[in-house]
């Protein structure tokens, strides 16, 4: 659906005949409420760095990333600028899907440390001035959770088996699965148990791996036991949580045929429409329960701070729109825009069309590039066909082009940066790391490969450990040279200490717009477009103070004419625009002083 913006008539009337003047502009999005901007929640406009524990620092040398090295390593983020972290989880886990399958929600796992390391890790981001967010798994369970141990040793139609979904099968003797519904990691979506007495018995529900029951959240033990599990992390101080799969949870009851889907997160035919796995109404219930204890935790006279994020791939955004309802969650991940690929007018698209949806229930846009689930988008953007979106590269498939992929992907941040709302970072991007395209089967781990035959790679590629610096057995990951995914050999050249402090790096690119993101309010900034030639974006951003910052960016294969005229703020690369045209596959912020 295409929403059409309206048009903004204080800025229409700018309009002059002076070359150098605002050209018409139309209104995106109005921004909050521009007298209440010292009283805008921290959220609304946040920048939240994903830190991937298993990948971002090992303290122990294990090859492993751990709480104790992400603590060593908070100062970084700080100087970085980013506002909070999220945590990919950390709890006790077999590892079947890196930690997305929780054998136990209110502990860490040994792998990663101590629940004092989470306390400390806790308190010193919070001495840092950064948020923590964590990772909540309320989908399915890992099948080590104590309850689907139980539930296994129970009857059919046991109260240990409500907590899950567990049916007869179809066919004689109950051979055939209860539907065809399919693992989002490939396979079945259902799995047989053997009963305690020896025989082939019941089946149950796994939308990802067959390790990943999905629980029966019509079960009321299960909403119980989620709000203990968020009043253990809150009490610890954190910040809030990233809900994962956000619009699973509630599947229709009557369980109708289903046969789409296979391929992870390929929205066209899993997440999406009438599917009866995801996106049921009942949903909402659980958020406006979530938010209400969240909400418990706010300060006499003060707006609660503490934030839900949906991890919901859902479309229309309309319909994403309903998790942030005023009594639901506070943010979602825009994933819209990570499909958006590298085109002006898919960008477009999606950028009307998130602040349109967002604005119906007054909740703020999330802008995202990569995560630990998607090609990164340094490569991503280096692929022939950049609106493309493979789940994982091999040495067999075709090698993104990496120069391009990178310039593309500093002007996309530079694009995104500049977008009022809140922004989500991967680990690694701000230095630009590429994913690894060449891990040779044996090492891959992501489920999908394995569940897929390995026809579908998966998403270990972008899962790599971080390098920290040139030198070292790990590139400063960990004190040996374990690593539990292979660094490619560029990840030296890109480490943190080469890019310290060197104009133009990406690191130094990312600090800067970061800092001047803040500095230029364009969290909280009035959003409005400006005609440009063909695969140019421009739109002005203006702060609540009334500072006017132009955000240009130029998708073309060509240098294109600016629209927009000032002293230039930030550049995706050094020298690419000369104030009147800006080249192709580049991005700049320009200073259009102070609205009058
Ligand atoms: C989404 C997570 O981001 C992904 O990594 C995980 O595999 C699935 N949910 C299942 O929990």
């Amino acid at each position: 659906m295409t929403v059409s913006p309206t048009t903004d008539r204080r800025a229409t009337d700018r309009r002059s005949t002076d070359p150098l003047a605002t050209p018409p502009t139309t209104l995106i999005h109005a921004g909050p409420d521009l007298e209440g901007e010292a009283a805008l929640p921290w959220w609304r406009t946040a920048v939240i760095y994903q830190v991937y524990p298993r990948s971002w620092a090992d303290s122990n040398g294990d090859g492993v990333g751990d709480l104790p090295g992400i603590i060593d390593r908070l100062p970084y983020l700080r100087e970085l600028g980013v506002d909070a972290l999220w945590l990919s989880p950390f709890y006790v886990s077999p590892m079947n899907d890196a930690g997305y399958d929780v054998a136990d929600y209110e502990d860490i796992d040994p792998l990663f440390g101590t629940l004092a390391d989470a306390d400390r890790l806790i308190g010193t981001a919070h001495d840092l001035g950064l948020k923590v967010i964590i990772d909540l798994v309320p989908n399915h369970s890992s099948s080590e959770h104590p309850w689907f141990q139980a539930a296994l040793t129970a009857a059919p139609g046991s109260p240990e088996r409500d907590r899950y979904i567990f049916k007869d099968g179809l066919g004689e003797n109950g051979e055939l699965p209860p539907t065809d519904w399919k693992s989002v990691f490939g396979g079945p979506g259902w799995s047989r148990v053997t009963e305690p007495d020896g025989t082939p018995g019941q089946w149950y529900l796994h939308l990802f791996d067959v390790t990943q029951p999905d629980f029966n959240w019509r079960n009321p033990d299960v909403a119980a036991a989620f709000l203990r599990h968020m009043t253990f992390w809150l009490d610890r101080g954190v910040d809030g949580f990233r809900v994962d799969v956000a619009h699973s949870l509630f599947k229709d009851e009557t369980f109708p045929s289903w046969p789409y889907g296979g391929d992870l997160l390929t929205p066209s035919d899993l997440h999406t429409g009438d599917a009866p796995m995801w996106d049921q109404d009942e949903v909402h219930d659980v958020y406006r329960s979530w938010r209400a204890l969240l909400d418990s935790y706010g300060v006499e006279g003060q707006d609660a701070d503490r934030i839900l994020c949906a991890e919901a791939w859902v479309t229309p955004a309309e319909r994403l729109a309903r998790y942030l309802r005023p009594d639901e969650m506070h943010t979602a991940f825009n994933f819209d825009f990570v499909e958006a690929g590298w085109d002006a007018d898919a960008l477009r698209e999606v950028i009307v069309h998130s602040y349109a949806s967002n604005d119906l229930v007054g909740a703020p846009t999330t802008w995202v590039l990569s995560n630990h689930d998607v090609v990164r988008h340094a490569s991503r953007f280096g692929l022939a066909d950049p609106t493309h979106r493979p789940n994982g590269i091999g040495v067999d498939d075709e090698q993104p082009d990496a120069e391009l992929g990178l310039t593309r992907a500093r002007a996309a941040t530079t694009l995104m940066l500049g977008l009022p709302g809140s922004a989500y970072l991967y680990q690694g991007e701000e230095l630009g790391l590429p994913d690894a395209t060449d891990l040779p089967g044996e090492v891959r781990q992501d489920p999908t490969y394995l569940r897929t035959g390995q026809t579908i790679l998966g998403r270990d590629g972008c899962r790599i450990p971080m390098p920290w610096t040139l030198d070292g057995p790990s590139h400063g990951f960990g004190p040996t040279a374990d690593t539990w995914l292979p660094q490619p050999q560029v990840y030296g050249q890109l480490a943190v200490d080469q890019q310290d402090g060197v104009a133009g790096s990406t690191l130094e690119l990312y600090r800067s717009l970061l800092r001047l993101r803040r500095e230029r309010h364009l969290g909280a900034g009035r959003i409005e477009e400006v005609p440009a030639t063909a695969g140019v974006l421009a739109y002005i951003v203006t702060a609540p103070s009334g500072l006017r910052t132009a955000v240009v960016l130029n998708a073309g294969s060509t240098s294109a004419p600016l629209p927009l005229h000032g002293e230039v703020v930030a550049e995706s690369l050094p020298g690419v625009t000369d104030g009147h045209h800006v080249r192709a596959n580049a991005a700049v912020w320009l200073d259009l002083g102070v609205d009058g």
